[in-house]
Formats: structure tokens, sequence, C-alpha cells
């Protein structure tokens, strides 16, 4: 009985502070207050309690514990898994931003990855609160999915081909223009780098390119890595470095999810978004050590380790998107290990030549909970990237900085006058919590999406 999940009858909300526990006793039945204390419910933070229902009192609740911090985000989005299946209504007043997170959170906290594996019992959903912008909700949930859908799909099924058209599927939904370069003519369209990196793959690699939005305005450019299984090449990842690497293109899934809030919420902006998607795959076809190779840029890269191949593929693509010279640049990928070992999985590290978007994009993660942590493109460690054959090289030998470094390589191939942010993020969730199962995690997605509406948005 004291297992909450036990019954679907329950039905509208409440949320209490410890603090508040007492007084609020005091509006019920003594059964219930003995129903309280039998079940040890002290408003800590997610604790659940179903609140028993007698012939002279119906109420239908189900309290749920604050503990010491308002209602935000966190406790939201665990609300699905923590309560009885059924429909929510919230029967406190909310303001009008924190009944927005709690519908956002139980939007975001309720996906699961079904494409493979039947999903257990629906879990609980809440009606829309008064005073919630539903249609914002939804498209958020829509686009944060899409990216996880994305992460989540092993490269069996989303290679090079799947992803780039997903890319074109943001023109089948939203007008505009999709295009996709693929193999021998990414040579011939200058993108050399991208066809070195992707030419062992099992599926030719390509560059899908999508140009939508508003038709005038302010362009805004977003390229995302989309490494759809990264082996590690002919520098061979361990198995336990490999593991994950279907989650490779995290930061095309990210840009993608992004681009569909733009175009779904009309941000009135002009968009570019653009995608390398390749395999990092083992064969005779595979680009080796001490290779050097042409970029679009005209700049020569000496590869000096096959696993640092994100960096090689947002240099083409960076390049090209810097040729339109949007309002500002942003790219998203999956780039270091050692971004991980800095700031472990939930913090995205953010590098930018323009402290004023750096800072924006800071703030908004903030507002968002999407928090993101900012990282120096430190000049004294350019000389991590020298070369004795090339203008570059791919990987330091010294194998400080990693994540610095990577960002250092990137910034070559943006002009200095290009307004250009970069995140470096893990797009998964590794421990599993409510709301939060172990998977595809869509880092990034509503703060850039925050950062963009605060800028642009009416
Ligand atoms: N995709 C990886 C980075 C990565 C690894 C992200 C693990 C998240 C978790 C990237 O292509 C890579 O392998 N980078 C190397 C670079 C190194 C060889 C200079 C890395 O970080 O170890
Ligand atoms: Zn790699
Ligand atoms: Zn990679």
């Amino acid at each position: 009985m004291s297992d909450p999940r036990s019954t679907s009858s329950y039905r509208s909300l409440r949320f209490l502070a410890p603090a508040d526990l007492a007084g609020h006793l005091t509006q019920y039945p003594t059964h219930v207050q003995d129903w309280v204390a039998r079940n040890g419910f002290t408003a800590e933070r997610g604790a659940v309690l179903a609140i028993p229902d007698t012939p002279e009192c119906v109420r239908g609740e189900v309290w749920v514990g604050l503990g010491t911090r308002a209602l935000d985000l966190a406790l939201s989005l665990g609300l699905p898994d923590r309560l009885p299946p059924g429909t929510y209504t919230c029967r406190d007043a909310l303001e009008p931003s924190s009944a927005t997170t709690l519908a956002l959170g139980f939007a975001i906290g309720g996906y699961r990855f079904g494409r493979y594996k039947a999903l257990a019992a629906p879990m609980a959903s809440l009606e829309l609160p008064s005073g919630v912008d539903g249609e914002g909700v939804h498209r958020m949930a829509r686009a944060d999915g899409l990216a996880r859908d994305l992460i989540n799909t092993p490269a069996q099924d989303l290679g090079p081909a799947a992803l780039a058209d997903a890319v074109c599927e943001l023109a089948r939904r939203h007008g505009g223009t999709a295009e996709v370069i693929v193999g021998d003519a990414l040579i011939a369209q200058g993108f050399p780098a991208v066809h070195a990196v992707g030419r062992s793959g099992a599926e030719a690699p390509r560059v899908a390119i999508y140009r939508g939005g508003a038709t005038d305005g302010p362009l805004v450019a977003l390229v995302g890595k989309g490494v759809c299984f990264d082996t590690g090449g002919l520098d061979l990842k361990p198995s336990s470095g490999m593991a994950l690497m279907k989650k490779d293109m995290g930061g095309a899934a990210v840009a993608i999810a992004i681009a569909e809030l733009i175009l779904s919420a009309h941000l009135p902006v002009r968009l570019l978004v653009v995608v390398p998607a390749v395999e990092n795959g083992v064969g005779p076809l595979a680009y080796r050590p001490g290779d050097v190779l042409a970029t679009r840029t005209g700049a020569t890269v000496e590869v000096t380790n096959t696993d640092a191949e994100g960096r090689i593929v947002l240099a083409d693509t960076l390049a090209y998107a810097a040729e339109s010279a949007p309002e500002v640049l942003i790219d998203l990928a999956t780039l270091t290990g050692a971004a991980r070992v800095a700031l472990g999985p939930e913090l995205p590290a953010v590098y930018g030549n323009d402290p004023a978007w750096v800072h924006a994009l800071l703030e908004s993660g903030t507002a968002v909970t999407d928090p993101l942590w900012s990282m120096p493109l430190w000049e004294g460690y350019e000389d991590e990237l020298a070369s004795r054959v090339a203008d570059l090289q791919n990987a330091s030998s010294s194998g400080f900085a990693g994540s610095i470094t990577a960002a250092l390589f990137l910034s070559r191939f943006v002009p200095r006058e290009q307004p250009w942010l970069h995140l470096d993020l893990y797009a998964w969730n590794p421990k599993e919590r409510p709301g939060k199962p172990v998977g595809a995690w869509a880092h990034g997605v509503r703060a850039v999406f925050e950062l963009l509406q605060r800028r642009y948005g009416g």
C-alpha cells in the first residue's frame, strides 16, 4: 500500500516544503496525518506520497516533497518516473515560470527510447497548467526527443545516409533547401578532409547542407560533428573507448534539434546547418597516421592520430559555413575525451572568439538549466599544433589540454573576425536517475535556443 505506484487513481499534485508540512497537515483528518507519519513522508526533495481517499474525503492527491529548494527542472524531470501512472493536474497555484518548468520536466522526463523494445507501462503525464505556453513546451520536447532518438540509434541504422537525411527532413518539414554532397563529389566541391576521414566507411562520406528560415534577417550557422561511428580509425580505440561511439554524431543531432526549434518557432533568422556525416572506420581505404590532408582553406594537416577525426571533418565544414559570414557561427561536437576529464559528462565546454557571445550563452544555459562551462582558447598552446611537414597536425603529442588544443585547431578554420562559439559536449547520460535514463542526452539544445531566442526573438 505504501508503494505510490500501486494505484493509478490519484490525480492532483501538491508540492510541499519540509517547513510547511506540519501546518499543511492540520487541514487534513487524523487518518491522513497518521498515513503521512507511517510512510515517513517529510517532504524531502523528490519524495512522493499518494494520499488515500476515504468516503468523507475524496481529494485524489499526491504530495511531492520539494526539500529546501523551489520546484525546478531537475525535480520536474523525475516526476514521470516517480509518480504512479495516471494523468495529473497541479493543485498549487504556480508562477508561470514554475508551471512551465513543471510541464517541460514532464515532457522531457517522459522520454524513452522505444525503437527496439516494447516500453513498460505508461508513465505519469501532466495536464497543462494554466499560463503555460503549451506549444513552446511541445516544440522543445519534440526537438529534445529528436536529438535523443538520433543519438540513441546505433550506427547500423543511423549511418551517414540516414544522418544526412535527418538534415533533409528539416526542408521537408519547414521548407528551405537541403543539399547533400556525397563521396567523390566532396573532393570536387572543396571538402577533401571530410572525404579523407569518411572514405573507409561502409557508407560514403557526405556533407549535408540546409538553408532556410526567414527570407531575410541575420544569418545563424550551425555546424555539427556527424561521426556516425568512431572506431578511432587505424589508431583503433580499445573496446572500452569504442563502446559508446554511436553517439559521436551527438553534435549533429543537437544542431538538427536546434534548427528544428528555430524553424518551428519561426525565429526571424536565416539559418544555415552544415553536417559532415561520416564513419571513422578501418580498412584499406582508411586514412593513415602520417598522411597529409588538404582542407578547404588550403591549410594542410598532418594526421598524427586518426582518432582525432572530429576536428578534421569540422575544419572543412566550419570554413564552408564561415564563407557565408553568419552573424554567429556555432559548432557542436563530441570532440574530446579531455573535455570529459576536465568537466565530466554534464557540462559541455564552451569556447569562443567573442567574449560577449560566450557570456550570453553561459547565461542562457544557466537560465534554462542546460549548464555549460567556459574554457580558454589559450594561445600559449598553439605550438602543440605545429607540424614538421604540414601547416598543422591534428593531435598534439604532449596530450596536455586536449580539449583546448582541439578548439585551437578548429579556430584555424574560422576567420578571426567571424563570431564563433564551439561546444565540446558528451551527448550522453551515463547514470540512471529519475527522468534521466542512461542513454542519449541533448546537451546544449535548450541553452543555444535560449541564446538565439534572447538575441533574435520578439
Ligand atoms: N569522439 C572522440 C571524443 C570522445 C571520446 C568524446 C569519448 C566523448 C567521449 C574523438 O574523436 C576522439 O577520439 N578524440 C581523441 C583525440 C585524441 C586522439 C587527440 C580523444 O579525446 O582521446
Ligand atoms: Zn576519434
Ligand atoms: Zn570522434
